[in-house]
């Protein structure tokens, strides 16, 4: 939005994009897409090393100190809980922990466990020193769980077998050494007894910019693209901290050098491309600025639940939470307070909005 627009002409946009915005491609959403996850590229991206992992350097550090401690006792790693916004690269450090570890990687996602035999079955395909990794391990089923704890702690499964009744009994069942790796971006909604059960806890935090150009550059190295410096440092600056984002920005860049420049990505084909695609200078996308136009707007500044904003803006809750929201704070264009969330002045001057001008409003509801 233009700085000079009038707050009327802005009220105007904000009713005039509000119905249009949920068929919008989502270019900034951190979650991977299925086209993402299935492609070939995608596997030639991620790192296959914690030497290759660029950026989360307390992590490396401390995981490759737990790694090597572990390697020569020749024992398995112990539990590890990765947690983070999505795209910060999970997935990656679970597949690495498993090569650095010299283990198979066994995967599955927390939702798709529903019955105890699920997990049953995963768990008796293990051979010592495999890693499991369980994505979205704070969607995991209660009762799942707890058949979790035990195989966590002493390698052991407790199966019911026969029909129920007195013919029914418990048997256990050994399992052999391994590392359960969890992965979730809401440790918050982790239970107490599983979150103690890992002795590795890693937190993942937003790329600084020096290591998000680093990933630019990695990966335009394995697209085989032409960068100029300048456009590294342009696409860096709008990925808001996620090298999923930086990846798949990169990529949508490329087709525009392809169609206008002869395929070399400059910092001016950066800067049209990545304005087409509505990404701005903070990297903020339509649905970010419709998060903070929704609460300056409607609820002129906040505080506002974010139930009552997601409701207004026509977003779902969890999407505004777990992917939107972190990176808002992160950048501090919204704060959070006990009463719900508000507005920063940095987020009145990004909409070029005076807070003045506002109360002076009001606006119809
Ligand atoms: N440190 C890194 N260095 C280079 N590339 C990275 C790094 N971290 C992540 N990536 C790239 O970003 C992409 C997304 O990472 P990944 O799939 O591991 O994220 P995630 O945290 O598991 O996300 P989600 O929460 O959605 O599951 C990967 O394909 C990888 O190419
Ligand atoms: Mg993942």
């Amino acid at each position: 939005m233009k700085k000079e627009s009038s707050i009327e002409n802005q009220l105007e946009n904000f009713r005039k994009e509000e119905h249009s915005v949920m068929e919008e491609e989502r270019i900034l959403d951190g979650a991977e897409t299925a086209e993402e996850s299935s492609s070939d590229l995608e596997q030639a991206l991620r790192p296959a090393s914690l030497k290759e992992y660029i950026g989360q350097d307390e992590l490396k550090h401390n995981l490759n100190v737990f790694i090597q401690a572990a390697r020569s006792r020749n024992e398995v790693l112990d539990h590890v809980l990765l947690y983070g916004p999505p795209g910060l690269g999970k997935t990656t450090l679970a597949m690495i922990i498993a090569n650095e570890m010299k283990g198979n990687l066994v995967t599955v996602s927390g939702p798709a466990l529903q019955k105890s035999g699920d997990l049953a079955a995963v768990l008796s395909t293990l051979e010592a020193g495999d890693v499991l990794f369980i994505d979205e391990i704070h969607r995991l089923p209660r009762q799942i769980e707890e058949i979790l704890y035990p195989a966590m702690e002493d390698f052991y499964l407790d199966i019911i077998v026969g029909k129920e009744g007195a013919s029914a009994h418990s048997l256990r069942l050994a399992l052999p050494p391994f590392t359960l790796v969890g992965a979730t971006t809401r440790a918050g909604d982790l239970s107490a007894p599983l979150r103690d059960r890992f002795g590795i806890i890693l937190p993942l935090h937003y790329y600084a910019k020096q290591d998000l150009e680093r990933i630019v550059s990695r990966t335009a190295g394995i697209l085989d693209v032409e960068m100029d410096e300048d456009a590294v440092s342009e696409v860096a600056l709008r990925s808001r901290g996620t090298p999923r984002i930086a990846n798949r920005l990169l990529r949508r860049i490329r087709d525009f050098a392809q169609v206008y420049n002869d395929g070399l990505i400059t910092r001016q084909v950066a800067k049209d491309a990545l304005n087409r695609l509505n990404v701005d200078e903070l990297g903020l996308d339509t649905t970010d600025r419709r998060f903070l136009e929704g609460i300056i707007f409607r609820f002129k500044g906040g505080p506002v639940g974010l139930e009552a904003l997601a409701s207004s803006i026509g977003e779902d809750t969890a999407t505004l939470s777990d992917m939107y929201e972190p990176y808002l704070l992160q950048i501090g264009l919204i704060n959070r307070t006990p009463r719900g969330r508000v507005a920063t002045a940095k987020a009145y001057e990004h909409l070029g909005v005076l807070p003045e001008e506002l109360s002076g409003k009001g606006l119809p509801d």
